[in-house]
């Protein structure tokens, strides 16, 4: 299933966004000009990450401060938890998200 996030270029340089779609959230981040897309609720007790502080590559969740590099979704900080990521292309400045 392919699902239409909106547009790319609301996204600044550096920066992540959180898109609603039905019941599911997305995290969608532009680390210099390259995307990555997360499930949008934390795995830890589903806070929206993208309501977290980004420094660089690393994201802070704001409600028990658990750290994920937003470059493949690993924690820094549990290793037992992990960002699910998704495929995401930018098609015509369309954001594409990919699901099984
Ligand atoms: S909900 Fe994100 S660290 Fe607990």
């Amino acid at each position: 299933m392919k699902i239409n996030l909106g547009q790319a270029d609301t996204i600044q340089k550096n920066s992540m966004k959180t898109f609603f779609y039905e019941d599911l959230v997305f995290l969608v981040v532009n680390l210099e000009g390259k995307y990555f897309a997360y499930d949008g609720q934390c795995p830890h007790r589903k806070a929206l990450i993208g309501s977290g502080q980004l420094n660089g590559n690393i994201v802070t969740c704001q409600w028990h401060q658990h750290q994920f590099d937003l470059r493949d979704g690993k924690c820094l900080t549990n290793r037992f938890i992990k960002l699910k990521g998704y495929t995401v292309v930018i098609v015509n400045n369309e954001i594409v998200v990919e699901m099984e």
